[in-house]
């Protein structure tokens, strides 16, 4: 007796939009993380109007990483998952679907399984005002897993998350200066057990402009695959 079975494999798009923005699509859902693009130069190339997102998660609350949280949300009326003090500052600006989290938590979202981890980083907002802690993602879905790490540090905890789950692909700060650069980075993938690695927050600003050819060929040599992604483009995996 034969059993057929008709398998359709779940794809996941990933697009960059500079610094450290990404949507990633998986079952019609789209997941945009810390939507900075009308102030990056790198990104004139992208409009607003024209991201999709149903989700938008910010990791902390600097400005490179908050200053189109809150058109974006008025413009696609996606909710907004953060940490709580993020949440309450994103709801005294008019915005009422929020989702307020902290590291250690996970939530079930129709995308899969979010999980807010540890990042070493600061945490304020534009104007001042206190931000809560720094934060990573964990995007468990039916079409892979994906760690977001924010703004931080190499940590020691990050090899919790690699023992934790399989990490299909990973997005990691490679710009040194405000987060970890290359060489921690290629260990930051050694602890999380994932050798593919997309690039972030690199070039923006002058202090965190990095050599591309140098870059990959350190992780080429790491035995590890440093993808620089073009801003706009879109990748399957
Ligand atoms: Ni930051
Ligand atoms: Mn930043």
């Amino acid at each position: 007796m034969r059993f057929i079975k008709n398998f359709v494999e779940k794809v996941m798009k990933i697009t960059y939009y500079g610094h450290a923005c990404f949507a990633v699509e998986v079952d019609g859902k789209t997941i945009v993380f810390d939507p900075f693009i009308s102030g990056n130069p790198l990104a004139k190339n992208i409009q607003l109007k024209n991201i999709k997102a149903d989700y938008i998660l910010i990791s902390h609350g600097h400005e490179d990483h908050t200053a189109d949280a809150i058109e974006l949300a008025r413009l696609t009326n996606a909710l907004v998952v953060s940490n709580f003090e993020i949440c309450n500052w994103v709801q005294e600006k008019g915005i009422n679907r929020v989702h307020a989290m902290n590291i250690g938590g996970h939530y079930m979202f129709d995308f899969g399984k979010l999980k807010c981890v540890n990042a070493i980083h600061s945490s304020s907002m534009p104007d001042g005002s206190y931000g809560g802690s720094a934060m990573g993602f964990l995007l468990e879905t039916e079409a892979g897993n994906v760690y977001y790490s924010g703004d931080t540090a190499l940590s020691y905890d990050m090899k919790l998350i690699g023992d934790y789950k399989r990490i299909d692909i990973c997005m990691l700060p490679i710009g040194s200066n405000f987060t970890m650069g290359i060489d921690n980075a290629i260990i930051a993938s050694e602890f999380v057990k994932c050798d593919r690695v997309i690039g972030m927050h690199y070039d923006t600003f002058p202090p965190i402009r990095i050599d591309h050819q140098e870059a990959k060929e350190k992780f080429t040599n790491a035995g590890k695959d440093l993808l620089l992604m073009k801003i706009g483009e879109t990748i399957t995996i």
